[in-house]
């Protein structure tokens, strides 16, 4: 990949940059928590975006994609904002450090990735930290804080790209760690390295290549139930609600916003007692919560749909340990924790059983836990 970026770079801006790296997320349990001040518990994988990256003394921004084989040019001003959704990425984490009092001079730039796009494994993340990154070190004397950064990403996802997302997979992103996950508390942001190498388990992912046509923004409606339920309980978020207290307003909320609300207070103990169970090496345990979250995503949530629910009903059936969707939802992957002997069997029956009933086979990753942003050599 780096040779190919810097064989585009020298021929298109006949001359060289310095390389930067960000990865794409995984996120062992803690699903549509992050938004509402909850614990998610995800990692950064050996998939990545990397950028070949030199300022060029103008105030125009030159990029190439490789992968998507498009040119874009863009000013700085808020009113230059491209039209290309994929450069708004960029041009948005270039604003938001402007916006924070930040300098960011023009740049020409050569990128390209391997995070499978809609597989739920977060590309854009990794595309804007690989950009916060890069322009906190080439412009700035890297004087951003690490959360800043992670900020900068999520709030170009806001304000330049129409999803209200949380911080987890910027954060994720920003911050991840060869084979470690981190919990993060998304209310105070404090946060833990975990490190995970599972004796005798495998963590796979299960890429259904589906994605649904988001149309309504259905990820932004989830987060305004949340919130609205919150208002309704009188608390800032629904990390200070419980299950008495939801009980409490049952039939006073709509059966929907109560679902909604349901699924994230029992998310949010689901992310503890997979603490406490990786702390004992319990993968059991683990696994259990797991198919819990799936249930309650796909039932209560209801940001599942039939192909991974099917990909789901067939991890149980070959008894995998853990199994459930991952991510924002409406397609991509599951996230599979399996037992070292079961593996091959497990593959095997997923891709036959799937194919048959879907036509094509789904994709599998297996998961390298790894480092996040960075310099690269
Ligand atoms: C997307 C968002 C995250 C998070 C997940 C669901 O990946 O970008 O902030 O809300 O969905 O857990």
């Amino acid at each position: 990949m780096k040779e190919n970026i810097n064989k585009e770079f020298v021929a298109r801006f006949n001359s060289e940059g310095v390389f930067y790296a960000s990865s794409g997320r995984i996120n062992l349990i803690g699903e549509h928590t992050d938004y509402n001040g909850g614990f998610v518990f995800p990692g950064a994988i050996d998939k990545c975006i990397m950028a070949e990256i030199k300022p060029n003394g103008s105030d125009k921004v030159r990029v190439y994609s490789i992968d998507i084989d498009s040119y874009v040019e863009f000013g700085l001003k808020e009113e230059d904002a491209p039209t290309a959704q994929w450069a708004r990425y960029i041009f948005g984490v270039c604003r938001e450090i402007i916006k924070r009092g930040g300098k960011v001079g023009g740049f020409d730039t050569v990128f390209a990735g391997n995070v499978p796009l809609g597989a739920g494994l977060s590309s854009s993340a990794a595309l804007e930290s690989c950009f916060a990154f890069a322009l906190n070190d080439l412009f700035n004397d890297n004087k951003i804080d690490k959360f800043e950064l992670a900020k900068i990403g999520q709030s170009t996802e806001h304000n330049y790209c129409g999803v209200n997302c949380g911080i987890m997979d910027q954060f994720a992103s920003i911050f991840g760690k060869k084979n470690c996950l981190m919990r993060l508390d998304c209310r105070s942001m404090e946060f833990k390295y975990f490190p995970f190498e599972p004796k005798g388990y495998k963590l796979v992912l299960v890429d259904s290549v589906v994605k649904h046509e988001l149309v309504d923004s259905p990820y932004n409606k989830r987060r305004e139930s949340c919130e609205r339920v919150s208002k309704f309980l009188g608390v800032e978020t629904l990390r200070d609600a419980n299950m008495d207290m939801l009980m409490s307003v049952k039939g006073k909320i709509s059966d929907e916003d109560f679902k909604r609300a349901k699924f994230v207070i029992g998310e949010k103990q689901r992310v503890l007692d997979v603490s406490f169970a990786l702390q004992d090496n319990d993968y059991a345990t683990v696994g259990v919560k797991m198919y819990e979250t799936h249930d309650g995503l796909s039932k209560d949530y209801e940001v599942s749909c039939v192909e991974l629910d099917y990909l789901n009903d067939i991890a149980k059936e070959c008894g995998v340990t853990g199994s459930r969707i991952m991510g924002g939802g409406f397609g991509g992957c599951t996230i599979n924790l399996v037992k070292d002997e079961l593996y091959d069997k497990f593959i095997t029956t997923a891709k036959e059983k799937f194919a048959s009933k879907y036509g094509h086979e789904p994709k599998v990753y297996e998961v390298v836990i790894s480092d996040g942003a960075h310099k690269c050599e």
